[in-house]
């Protein structure tokens, strides 16, 4: 069959979907973007926590309002795009030597699904004390009804991400469209600075990348692979943070014979 370029980008971004959600959840997807809904899924009610969305404005009074003023709502990521991640976006030694790290955490639904991965540990960042608390409690009831958990460690601290000590292990950072513009730029500084200084793999997972061109244009990073669905939401990018190369390096790369 020919089909024009434009057509194979849609057909592949439906099978992505497809891929992401099973063929129930695609029609019903294709269903609610069309009306312009927002899908629920059953994740509360199985694991007996509270982490669906919650309107901005409601519980961030005493915030830091700079960091604020870029912040976006939360808004849950949705279980099978987050175990999709996991399972896609890198391979399981790197989980195994990596801390999780979600910055800009919420009510902490992906530090229920990251517990249940081999991570060494798992720590959520959230600007917000309300979404803090609301992830504490949730938490804890998850360890209450004995869920199966493969990480023994996972914390969650209240904060802002441009802040946050990152901790010295390899990371394996989720980003689900947390904040925007310079917040962001300054997260993916850090990040960098991080690695060039440790040594550390960091591995970013950008979901919602509404902000991509931050990382195409910051040089520190490399892009290993984009998964695209209908929904702007649940579509993905993985990258890595790459060492920069020494202007000795290159001179002595060039110099040397083949
Ligand atoms: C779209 S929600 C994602 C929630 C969660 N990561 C998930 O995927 O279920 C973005 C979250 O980032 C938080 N946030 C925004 N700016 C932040 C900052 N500078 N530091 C920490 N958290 C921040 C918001 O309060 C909100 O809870």
């Amino acid at each position: 069959m020919n089909t024009d370029p434009g057509t194979r980008e849609k057909l592949r971004i439906v099978m992505n979907t497809y891929k992401l959600l099973g063929l129930r959840e695609t029609v019903r997807e294709i269903i609610l973007y069309l009306l312009g809904d927002r899908p629920e899924d059953d994740f509360d009610q199985r694991y007996n926590v509270g982490t669906i969305y919650q309107p901005k404005g409601t519980g961030r009074e005493e915030e830091t309002p700079a960091a604020d003023r870029y912040a976006v709502e939360y808004v849950p990521t949705r279980e099978c795009v987050m175990k999709y991640i996991l399972n896609n976006a890198c391979d399981m030694t790197l989980i195994r030597q990596s801390t999780f790290v979600d910055l800009g955490c919420g009510k902490g639904r992906t530090l229920i699904i990251a517990g249940q991965f081999p991570f060494k540990r798992v720590v959520g960042v959230e600007l917000s004390s309300q979404l803090y608390q609301a992830a504490v409690d949730n938490l804890t009831r998850y360890r209450i009804e004995k869920h199966r958990m493969q990480c023994k460690d996972i914390g969650v601290i209240c904060g802002n991400a441009l802040e946050f000590d990152l901790p010295r292990t390899d990371l394996f950072v989720y980003m689900y469209r947390p904040f925007l513009g310079p917040v962001f730029q300054g997260v993916l500084d850090r990040l960098h600075q991080f690695h060039v200084t440790t040594g550390h793999q960091v591995l970013v997972a950008y979901a919602c990348p509404v902000e991509e061109s931050y990382l195409e244009g910051h040089g520190g990073f490399t892009k290993l692979r984009e998964f695209q669905v209908i929904s702007t939401d649940y579509s993905w990018s993985a990258w890595e943070c790459r060492t920069p190369v020494s202007p000795m390096s290159r001179v002595s790369a060039i110099e040397s014979p083949a």
